[in-house]
């Protein structure tokens, strides 16, 4: 299955904990580069650090990449792929639930420069990706619920259906590792069907947006004090709740979706947010035209749609309402 020359891009965390799988794909790789997941990891500025190790470890043109980790190991290896040498191959080995759910089809590297998260990027896809389950034995709880909230997320997506079946067993999922690969892999399918009609994020790629533009809000907010999938599904709650409030879904359609989002922010449902920085975040999202701002929000019968709306005291009064009351209910 290892052929050819290739170097490994590996988190640290994952090396350390999953020595024994991992030795034979080590030791046939010609060098691996250790890297601790954090955000500082994968910003521009400390690219030039793993570009200078490759190189002095041999890597040349014709050699291919392998990177084992999360979305963070993800965005950089993705990124370096694009660039070193023009372009090398690459194949990942996602080993969180985020990465082997959702982020590892999609083909997007997402950089940090300076204060702007996932500013630079580029569209490269790994030539082949390799999901082996056990890596999510080591995983922490809170980034299980993480990676179940974008496959909330698409199955949401996919119709009310497919999201109320996946809530029935939602609480069967973090202990039944068959049937949450059942899931992970419906919601791989999900995703690539939208992302083979839209490869480069023109149109119907959009809806994976869904709950995005709140969960950055609220992920700016809180300085990242929310992980990504859990502040998302915070994000696809107050969506819901905002189409109720103005007129686009009936009130039913959030109060249906709203146990299995709130079960899976539990740990979360009291973490203090205040409405005022989580508007004042929305108003700087990239999707925004001009002063009108741009999110997506369910229709009556559950459609995923992009809505523009004006940022107004009411607007204000909306988020505010869902902060106090309806969040944590
Ligand atoms: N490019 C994309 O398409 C895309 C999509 C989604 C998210 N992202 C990015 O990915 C990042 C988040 O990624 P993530 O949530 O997959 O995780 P991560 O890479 O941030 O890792 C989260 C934590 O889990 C640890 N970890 C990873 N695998 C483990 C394992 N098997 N056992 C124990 N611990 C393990 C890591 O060391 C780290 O401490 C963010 O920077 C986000 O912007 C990118
Ligand atoms: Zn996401």
């Amino acid at each position: 299955m290892w052929t050819g020359t290739f170097h490994v891009l590996a988190d640290a965390r994952v090396l350390a904990l999953h020595q024994e799988v991992l030795a034979p794909i080590l030791a046939a790789s010609s060098s691996t580069v250790e890297v601790e997941a954090t955000e500082e990891a994968k910003s521009l500025e400390q690219l030039p650090k793993y570009v200078a190790m490759l190189a002095e470890q041999g890597t040349r043109r014709g050699h291919s990449l392998l990177c084992i980790g999360g979305g963070i190991l993800q965005d950089i290896t993705c990124f370096l792929s694009a660039v070193l040498y023009r372009g090398l191959p690459w194949t990942f080995m996602p080993t969180t639930l985020l990465a082997q759910a959702d982020s590892c089809i999609g083909s997007k590297s997402s950089i940090n420069v300076s204060k702007w998260k996932n500013i630079v990027g580029t569209y490269t896809p790994p030539q082949k990706v390799v999901i082996w389950p056990g890596f999510l034995d080591t995983l922490e709880d809170v980034e299980i619920r993480s990676g179940l909230g974008e496959m909330l997320k698409v199955h949401a997506i996919a119709g009310p259906a497919a999201f109320d079946e996946i809530a029935a067993d939602y609480e069967a999922l973090s202990n039944d590792r068959t049937l949450l690969l059942r899931y992970l892999i419906r919601a791989l399918e999900i995703k690539k069907e939208l992302i083979e009609q839209d490869e480069f994020d023109q149109g119907a790629r959009l809806v994976l947006n869904y709950g995005h533009s709140f969960g950055h809000a609220i992920e700016s907010a809180t300085r990242f004090g929310i992980p990504h999938g859990i502040a998302i599904t915070i994000g696809m709650d107050l969506a819901n709740y905002v189409a109720f409030r103005l007129g686009r879904a009936p009130v039913e359609l959030f109060r249906r979706m709203h146990p299995a989002l709130w079960s899976n922010y539990r740990a979360f449902a009291e973490y203090p947010l205040d409405a005022a920085a989580v508007a004042e975040a929305l108003m700087r999202d990239k999707k925004n035209v001009g002063d009108d701002l741009r999110f997506l929000l369910p229709s009556p019968t559950g459609v995923i749609e992009l809505v523009g709306h004006q940022m107004s005291d009411d607007f204000r009064a909306i988020l505010g309402d869902y902060f106090s009351t309806e969040r944590a209910a």
